[in-house]
Order: C-alpha cells, then structure tokens, then sequence
C-alpha cells in the first residue's frame, strides 16, 4: 500500500493566520484560521502593519491547534507547507519564518506554495476524484486570473485583471455605498433584495481577442452614479446599486471564462478564491455551463477564502514530484502564478 502524505501546511499572506493538516493533498485533518477581519474592519481594509503583528500573535497557538486537532506529533509529518508569496510581505514573512524554524527543528522538508496555486488547489480537496486538464477561474482580493491547468501544478495564465481584482472592485463599491469591509459578503447580501437590472453599469472587454479583465471603469461608473444621485438630492436605493453592480461584474468574469473554455476545449471549469463564494457568480456560471455542456465547480466558502488547507493541497503536488525549499528562500510579496 502506497504511503499517506502528510503535510503540515502554513498561510499567512493577508489577514488570515491559518495552520492545516492535509493528507495526500485531498483529505483535511485540520484546517484552523485565525481570521483578523474585526480588527481590520475598524480602517475599513487590511493595514499591513497590523496584520503583520497579528499573525505574529497568532500562527503558534494555530500551529499547535492544526496539529492537535489532527491527532499528530511533527514526527509524523512528512513536511511542511508554507505560503511564500504573492501578498503582504510582512505578512508573508511570519509564516515563511516560523515554517522555516519548524522544518530545522523537526528536520522535515520545507516546500515553499504559491498563494493562487493554493486558490486553486482547494478544488482538489473538495472533488476528490478532479483531475487536470481544466480552466480556472480565480477571483480574489487581490487576484482575478483565468488559467489553464494543464497538469498538477502546471498553469498557464489566460487572462488576468490589467487594473483592479474582482474582490477589491467588491470593496471599493461597498465602501462607497456605506457597506463597511470587507465589501464582497455585504454586497452579495444586499443584492438578494436589489434590481439588477436597475442600473447600467458598463461590462469592459478589450477589442482584441484578450481574455483580461478591467473593473476600474464599473468601479467608477459606481462612484460617478452615486455622486449624480447625490447632487440632485436624490435617495438611493443601495441593494439595486449593490446587485446591478454585482451582475455587470459577474457577466464578464463569466462571459471570458466560457470563452477560454472554447478555446482550451476544455468541459469542466473549476472557480477559486474569496469571490467564488459569490452567489450571483455561483449561479450565473452554473446556468450558462448547463446551456454549454460545462461542468462548473465551486469549493465550498471555508475552502474559497484564505485557508491553510488549500495550500497544503498544493504542497503535496508539488512534494510528490520532488520539489523542497531550502532555508534560504524568501517571501516573494509580487510572485507570478507558475514561478
Ligand atoms: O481569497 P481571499 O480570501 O483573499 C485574497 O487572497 O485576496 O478573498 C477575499 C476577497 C475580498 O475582496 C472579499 O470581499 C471577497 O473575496 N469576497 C466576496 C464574497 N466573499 C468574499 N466577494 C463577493 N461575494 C462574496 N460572497
Ligand atoms: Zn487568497
């Protein structure tokens, strides 16, 4: 019988402090996360200073928690994951040092994970039986890519965001409509009772065949609105901003992906990051696979925001062909997806 891998994995990147216990990248023995959106919520957005000390605060009681809660000694492990980059590099840095103190004083490898790479593999946990090839669609705070997975830890980027992510137009929108942060949660809420038909928001596509993404010019579109609305004196109605925004942002993030599948030939798409749990998203994208013939796949919303879990997962593909860190290597706070 084939040895179980597994892989105490470390995230640390924006304002979660999360530790987990993955076995063979597919199985969660723990996943614990300590999140800092309280503290946070108070500047309305994430200040790096304070995340930092804050994960200082927290990564070794959820370290011992993710291990306890798995039933393991370090001895059992067979290496440890950590988060190295793209993301705050303060933040980063905490994870990235205490694996590194954890790998020499346990002797157990170290392998360095890309934060989006992780995004992605969280689908691999929640399909137990998904293989590549398949399209990904990622969509967070700071990210909106769309990328072909070839092969296990192979990507090939299709499509990205050339100004704001989606989840960061989520926010900016929320905070200009009086929401508070974070943004994407409170927007998705409000919208259930909202029109969003109600207001034209403009859906941006570049006259190339470019798959990429802008969300600046909804973004200000929004803010141009409500400034109108404004000086003529007149109320708004914030779930029908809320959810005509929501849907003119979902539109291209669906209409691209659906093309990228075209052209991959691909039949399954599998979506990752914060906004993934968005339910406009979530349901626009699953009615317009059935109409393709695409299978759509979503994790579940614990494994959709930051979580060590998911960075575990793609830890294990990256330890099963070989790959460690040596103590040398440094959070890379700008990272490409597939370095
Ligand atoms: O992946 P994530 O936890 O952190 C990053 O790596 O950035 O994503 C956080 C982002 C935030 O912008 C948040 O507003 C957004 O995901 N988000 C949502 C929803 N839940 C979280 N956006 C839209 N709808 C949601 N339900
Ligand atoms: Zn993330």
């Amino acid at each position: 019988m084939e040895k179980n891998i597994k892989i105490l994995s470390i995230e640390s990147s924006c304002d979660e402090t999360s530790a987990a216990v993955v076995v063979n990248g597919r199985n969660v023995l723990s996943n614990i996360i300590a999140s800092q959106i309280a503290i946070h919520t108070k500047f309305g957005g994430v200040v790096p200073e304070v995340a930092s000390r804050k994960h200082i605060e927290a990564i070794a009681g959820v370290v011992d928690s993710a291990m306890k809660e798995a039933k393991l000694t370090f001895q059992e492990i067979d290496a440890i994951g950590v988060t190295y980059g793209p993301g705050l590099v303060g933040a980063l840095l905490v994870g990235v040092q205490y694996a590194k103190g954890l790998s020499y004083a346990t002797h157990k490898p170290l392998i360095a994970v890309n934060h989006i790479e992780g995004h992605i593999s969280a689908n691999f946990i929640q399909y137990k039986d998904l293989k590549p090839p398949f399209l990904c669609l990622v969509v967070s705070g700071g990210h909106t890519f769309i990328v072909y997975a070839k092969d296990y830890g192979e990507f090939e980027v299709m499509g990205q965001t050339r100004d704001d992510a989606a989840g960061e137009a989520f926010d900016k929108v929320a905070r200009a409509i009086g929401l508070g942060y974070p943004g994407g949660p409170k927007i998705d809420k409000i919208s259930k009772e909202g029109n969003e038909n109600a207001i034209k928001f403009p859906r941006a596509s570049f006259h190339d065949e470019s798959l990429d993404f802008s969300f600046s010019g909804v973004k200000s579109s929004v803010l141009n609105y409500l400034n109108k609305m404004e000086m003529k004196g007149e109320q708004i109605n914030k779930a029908d901003v809320a959810a005509s925004f929501q849907k003119a942002v979902v539109d291209v993030l669906v209409e691209n992906t659906i093309k990228a599948c075209r052209i991959k030939k691909v039949d399954k798409i599998a979506v990752a990051g914060g906004v993934a749990s968005n339910s406009c998203l979530r349901k626009t994208l699953k009615e317009v696979g059935e109409i393709n013939n695409i299978t759509v796949l979503f994790p579940e919303p614990i494994l959709c925001t930051d979580n060590a879990a998911m960075i575990g997962s793609a830890a294990y593909f990256d330890y099963i062909k070989g790959k460690r860190a040596t103590l040398d290597f440094n959070a890379i706070p700008n990272l490409k997806l597939g370095e």
